[in-house]
């Protein structure tokens, strides 16, 4: 990449107007860099592919390839709102890929936190590969880097699962929310008309629950962790937390505990609560849920979820703790 410093005069994007008119700018732009040439794009559903594919169907419309891979290690319902704000309401070119059996199947039996990383990383560029070598006439690679990726990881998006693609299928990028800040993206993907939902949403890690289902990954107990995140998610939702804390989830250990219900023996998985504030996820405080609140949140995960008969919450801050367990 040539030019990776933002130019001086642009300025901050802090409104639908600014908003507006970034859009109007790189709408044109990205159609002198494309032509009538088509563009791919890996679209998870996080902020940045997301806006990034909303600005390209807005500049080329179903010049754009979207390919979104289901890993099976997404939060519940996120694969749903991929299909339907981009295919359905955007009407967007949208390739999607079950590939839930084809990560399970890598990852079972592996334990080790990194091991698990790797394995999805790689797994994921593959599935992308053998989309992308389906389809003919793609020159061009769409790509949601952001400024802090390019500051802090020398053009290389850090986390990003895109990347190491093998040298026959190297395409020109494209990526246009390179010189913005996270924020700016958000109010970009407003202006864009995302669903707040989307555009305003708590940063998933890019391996997913597949870290949050600590150890060797099995299906009950990553559905465990699924179903006792929705819960959490939509009480934070209802009880104003959403958008007051930087980042809560549930993750699932892999041993079991005694519990009783309906006067009988239990023995089955515990659930635990994380929730934290951070301005750049170096250090990190907890958030102080309201009591009544946890143990409404405690009486719904150990009632509907299967599986899973405690419930148990992280007072650590970091350090010692780091936020995710894996
Ligand atoms: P930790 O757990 O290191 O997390 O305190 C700091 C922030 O990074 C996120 N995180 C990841 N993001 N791939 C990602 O894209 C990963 O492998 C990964 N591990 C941690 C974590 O959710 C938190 O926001």
């Amino acid at each position: 990449m040539e030019n990776n410093r933002r130019p001086e005069s642009m300025a901050r994007i802090t409104t639908k107007a600014l908003a507006d008119s970034f859009i109007k700018e790189q709408v044109a732009a990205l159609k002198a860099q494309v032509g009538d040439k088509k563009v791919l794009l890996a679209l998870s559903g996080g902020v940045d592919s997301s806006v990034v594919a909303a600005l390209l169907i807005k500049a080329i419309g179903k010049q754009l390839v979207c390919v979104h891979v289901n890993h099976g290690l997404l939060r519940k319902g996120e694969p749903e709102q991929v299909v339907e704000v981009f295919r359905n309401q955007m009407k967007a070119n949208l390739v999607y890929v079950d590939a839930v059996d084809r990560f399970l199947g890598k990852l079972e039996g592996v334990a080790d936190p990194e091991k698990k990383r790797k394995i999805i990383g790689a797994e994921f560029i593959r599935v992308f590969e053998e989309e992308a070598r389906k389809l003919d006439g793609i020159e061009f690679l769409a790509q949601g880097t952001i400024y802090p990726d390019i500051i802090e990881s020398k053009g290389v998006k850090a986390h990003h699962n895109v990347g190491g693609l093998p040298d026959d299928l190297k395409f020109e990028l494209v990526e246009p929310l390179r010189f913005l800040y996270k924020d700016e993206v958000r109010v970009v993907g407003s202006a864009l008309g995302l669903p707040d939902g989307m555009v305003y949403r708590q940063p998933f890690p890019g391996p997913g629950l597949g870290v949050r289902c600590l150890g060797a990954i099995t299906r009950d107990r990553l559905e465990a962790v699924r179903e006792s995140d929705a819960i959490l998610r939509e009480e934070f939702a209802k009880n104003g937390l959403e958008g007051k804390v930087w980042q809560y989830f549930t993750a699932v250990p892999d041993f079991k505990s005694v519990g009783v219900k309906d006067g009988a023996r239990t023995f089955a998985f515990p659930v635990i609560i994380r929730a934290v504030n951070t301005k750049d996820a170096m250090t990190a405080t907890i958030e102080e849920i309201p009591y009544k609140l946890l143990k409404h949140i405690t009486e719904r995960i150990t009632t509907e979820v299967k599986g899973v008969n405690r419930v148990l919450y992280d007072l650590t801050p970091k350090p010692s703790g780091t936020i995710e367990w894996e």
